[in-house]
């Protein structure tokens, strides 16, 4: 098949839908369900330049494996198709590789993949196994009732971020709002700039403790390697911010979508060896990191359409995982089913970093909190769960939920 020559057809091109309020919450917006109907389609971004929306699975995987797609900030106009924009995008920040194209992306990418070991992945499954066991004593003791947000879902992240770096956890509260800045889509330029700034400089001083005093945590590790100072630092708050929001979020509306459907919830408890394919199906249905932008470096074809060079390429992760030529009944949340193959942790040579890490925390998180607490239960009606559809990661604000006393007993 020739390509279709890529102009602007005469239909007004949407934009991205971004509001997930208006039905279940889990579910993509209804008008990004309505536009894929075909795998890509032009796309209006806030800026008022057109580019693409990709809602095909089979074409999302084929644009991020691509090295003809870049993802350099400084080619992207907008890496995030709402909120507060500047003009001009300055290039990623030293260290922060989600924003660079092979070859500094691959050096960067070779140094840290050798640092996710076997061995460090299984001291850290054991770390998570001991924390998760703390945070949920805790939480019993002091209701019924807690946000499960701050009393589970953020702690367990942060730990681990913290062991994996060698980060004291007592300094968590230094570093944990301005994170949350930093994907806040409602806070300005400044915050986002003064956040930022504060955390670099926590990270700094950190990467010069470790090379004076090297520890057992792959911060320590990396000191022995060419990297700099600047890039030490830099590439540790990658991995503070990459790793903190996205797998609390996950935790919290994982936790409250097992909740909402009680015969999942209920085949989970009955059957913990599926907790594996449980979080695999959560990522697929929730898609928490959304969306994923490109550059398009030369002319591709993708599906039959011309991508011109320099064209803006957005991915809608959850729509990708919501297509039903790759997920049968895809708005079914389905704990039986193989979800593998979905795009929630990107897809080539991005393709998340830490999904190990965070695979075991969710595999190890969920089942632990409801064989806790047996008859764990929203505190609030479903629709008045506070939702975070202003945030470059979604999920809840916050999660009240309850639970009976004397069941634990
Ligand atoms: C990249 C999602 C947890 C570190 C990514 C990307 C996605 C993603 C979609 C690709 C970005 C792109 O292609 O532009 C998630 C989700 C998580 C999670 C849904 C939790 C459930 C973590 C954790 C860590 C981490 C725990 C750190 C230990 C990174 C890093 C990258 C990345 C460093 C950049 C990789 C690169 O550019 O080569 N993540 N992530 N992530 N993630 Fe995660």
């Amino acid at each position: 098949t020739s390509a279709v020559p890529s102009s602007v057809s005469a239909e007004e091109p949407p934009t991205l839908p971004t509001d997930r309020r208006t039905g279940c919450p889990f579910d993509p917006p209804a008008e990004l369900a309505a536009l894929s109907d075909k795998p890509l389609r032009r796309m209006r971004y806030a800026d008022g330049h057109v580019g693409w929306l990709v809602t095909g699975h089979a074409a999302g995987r084929s644009v991020l494996a691509d090295p003809r797609f870049s993802s350099r900030y400084e080619l992207l106009h907008l890496p995030f198709p709402m909120g507060d924009i500047p003009e001009e995008l300055p290039p990623a920040q030293v260290g922060d590789m989600t924003g660079l194209d092979a070859p500094e992306h691959t050096r960067y990418r070779r140094l840290l993949t050798g640092k996710f070991t076997v061995r460090r992945m299984r001291q850290l499954a054991e770390r998570v196994e001991q924390f998760t066991t703390e945070c949920l004593d805790a939480m019993e003791q002091a209701g019924p009732t807690a946000d499960l947000v701050q009393a589970f879902a953020q702690p367990v992240p942060a730990l681990m971020i913290c062991e994996l770096l060698g980060v004291p956890y007592a300094d968590r509260e230094r570093f944990q709002s301005h994170v949350a800045i930093i994907f806040d889509q409602t806070a300005d330029m400044e915050a986002k700039g003064g956040a930022y700034a504060a955390l670099l400089q926590y990270l700094n001083e950190l990467v010069l403790t470790k090379r004076a005093e090297p520890t057992d945590d792959l911060l320590s590790d990396l000191t022995t390697s060419d990297l700099t100072d600047e890039e030490l630092g830099g590439i540790g708050l990658l991995l503070l911010a990459a790793g903190l929001d996205t797998t609390a979020n996950m935790l919290a509306l994982g936790t409250f979508a097992l909740l909402s459907n009680p015969d999942q919830l209920a085949a989970l408890r009955a059957d913990p060896a599926l907790a594996e394919r449980t979080v695999e199906e959560l990522l697929r249905y929730l898609s928490v990191a959304d969306p994923l932008t490109r550059s398009a470096l030369k002319d591709v074809e993708v599906e039959g359409q011309l991508i011109k060079a320099g064209e803006t390429v957005t991915v809608s992760v959850q729509a990708t995982n919501r297509d039903p030529r790759k997920f049968p009944d895809p708005d079914r949340l389905d704990i039986h089913r193989r979800a593998t193959g979905h795009l929630a942790f990107g897809h080539g040579v991005h393709q998340c970093l830490g999904q190990q890490l965070a695979r075991v925390e969710m595999t190890v998180a969920f089942p632990a909190l409801f064989a806790r607490f047996p008859t764990l239960r929203l505190a609030v009606p479903p629709e008045e769960v506070p939702l975070r559809d202003r945030s470059n990661i979604y999920g809840v604000v916050g999660l009240p939920v309850t639970w009976d006393k004397e069941e634990k007993q």
